[in-house]
This record gives structure tokens, C-alpha cells and sequence, in this order.
């Protein structure tokens, strides 16, 4: 594509711009939104960690909406970190070693965040060590079997990696989670439209670290 380099710079702003907001904002009603809100139910009073926070978009739209949550938000770049929403526990870490200890966390969510870890046994593995038995969690990430032409726009990091239903599901039942998982609809004129798929499942009440 030709870009008159005058413009160079604006469009630089402008994918910066554009990709701020998106790091920033969700919509209160995103699909997202509601897939971990109607999976997870009210979460006034519970201990729910947000892994791989980023910015903290999610924690912004849900300590809005349950005003005595303690959410708790991990990510490995602390520069995101720093534009959390007061109010919630940030710590800079890897999903790969969760600085939380066992059984500790009402709830866990995960979105769009496993997909740039190169491996994600160890993840999933200790984003369920946290989890108490009988607690939730909830992943979201990229569809590998969204319609090509969703792919192709949205095609813009090549270092992330887009996942099958299977994969995500035999890893969460191995580490003890009866899980299921579904495709998120969003308005078919969006680009979103089928692009996620939430894994959504509990920790069986008989886990026992080192089992799984
Ligand atoms: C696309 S952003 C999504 C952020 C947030 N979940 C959201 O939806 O707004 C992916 C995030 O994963 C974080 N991340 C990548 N690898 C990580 C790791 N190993 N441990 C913790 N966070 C990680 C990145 O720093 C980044 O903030």
C-alpha cells in the first residue's frame, strides 16, 4: 500500500490512536463483557483475578458494576499497569508463575492475553492452582476458524496465535476443570462477529495440586 509520506505520520498516530483505545475501552455491553459476567454472576465480595490485564479495560467496566469486587489484575508489562483503574490490586508478573497461592481466587479471567505466551500449558495449568475448588474461570481468545475475511483484517500480530475450540478445552480438563466452550456472536455487519470463543469451566472440588 502507497502512503504519500506526509501522511505517514498521521496514520502512525492514527493506528496508535486507534489501538490506545482499544487498550483502554470496552464497551459495557461488549460480548466479552457479558460472557464473563453471566458466567461468573455477581461478584460483589469475590476475590476475582484478571490474568494478563493489560491496561485494565475489564477491571475499569466491572468494578463499575460490582462496586465491592477485590480484583486483582497480573500482567507482565508494568507500563499498562500504570493506567488500572484505582481501586484494584496490581501486580507485575508472568501468567507462567501466578504469585498468588493455591486455591485463592473466587474467579479467574483470562482475555486475549494467553494467545501471545508461547507456551500455554503452564499458564492454564496455574491459573487453575489459584482457583478455588468450585471456582470459575473464564478464557477468551481468538478464533482460528473466524471467517477469513475477519483473519485477514485483523491479521495485524503476527507473534499472537489463534486457537481451535479442542485445544484450549483438553488442556482445562486436564488440569481438573469440566469445561465447555462457545463462539461469541457479535453483530454480523462487526468485524468481532465470531471472532472469540470463550472456554468457560469449574475446578472440580477434589483437585489437589500436583495431581493435575
Ligand atoms: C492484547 S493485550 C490484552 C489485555 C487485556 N486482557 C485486555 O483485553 O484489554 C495482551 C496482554 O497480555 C500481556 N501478557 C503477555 N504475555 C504475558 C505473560 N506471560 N504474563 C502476563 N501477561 C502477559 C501483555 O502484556 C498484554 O497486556
Amino acid at each position: 500500500m502507497f502512503i504519500p509520506k506526509q501522511e505517514k505520520k498521521t496514520t502512525k498516530r492514527c493506528a496508535h490512536n486507534i489501538d490506545l483505545f482499544y487498550q483502554f475501552f470496552i464497551e459495557s455491553n461488549d460480548a466479552r463483557v457479558n460472557a464473563i459476567v453471566s458466567f461468573f454472576g455477581d461478584m460483589n465480595g469475590k476475590k476475582v483475578l484478571d490474568v494478563g490485564c493489560g491496561a485494565g479495560r475489564f477491571p475499569r467496566v466491572l468494578k463499575n458494576r460490582f462496586k465491592k469486587i477485590n480484583l486483582y489484575g497480573l500482567d507482565i508489562a508494568e507500563k499498562k499497569l500504570r493506567y488500572c483503574p484505582r481501586g484494584i490490586r496490581i501486580v507485575c508478573g508472568s501468567m507462567r508463575h501466578i504469585c498468588y497461592p493455591d486455591n485463592y481466587f473466587d474467579s479467574v479471567y483470562c482475555v486475549e492475553a494467553l494467545e501471545y505466551v508461547r507456551t500455554i500449558e503452564e499458564p492454564i495449568k496455574e491459573m487453575v492452582r489459584v482457583l478455588k475448588p468450585l471456582g470459575k474461570i473464564i478464557i477468551i481468545d481468538k478464533n482460528r476458524d473466524a471467517p477469513a475475511h475477519v483473519r485477514k483484517l485483523l491479521k495485524a500480530d503476527p507473534w499472537g496465535r489463534w486457537f481451535r475450540p479442542k485445544g484450549i478445552m483438553g488442556l482445562l480438563e486436564k488440569c481438573g476443570i469440566r469445561a465447555f466452550s462457545k463462539i461469541l456472536p457479535y453483530d454480523k455487519r462487526s468485524i468481532f462477529h465470531n471472532l472469540f470463543i470463550a472456554w468457560e469451566g469449574v475446578k472440580v472440588a477434589s483437585w489437589k495440586q500436583g495431581k493435575n
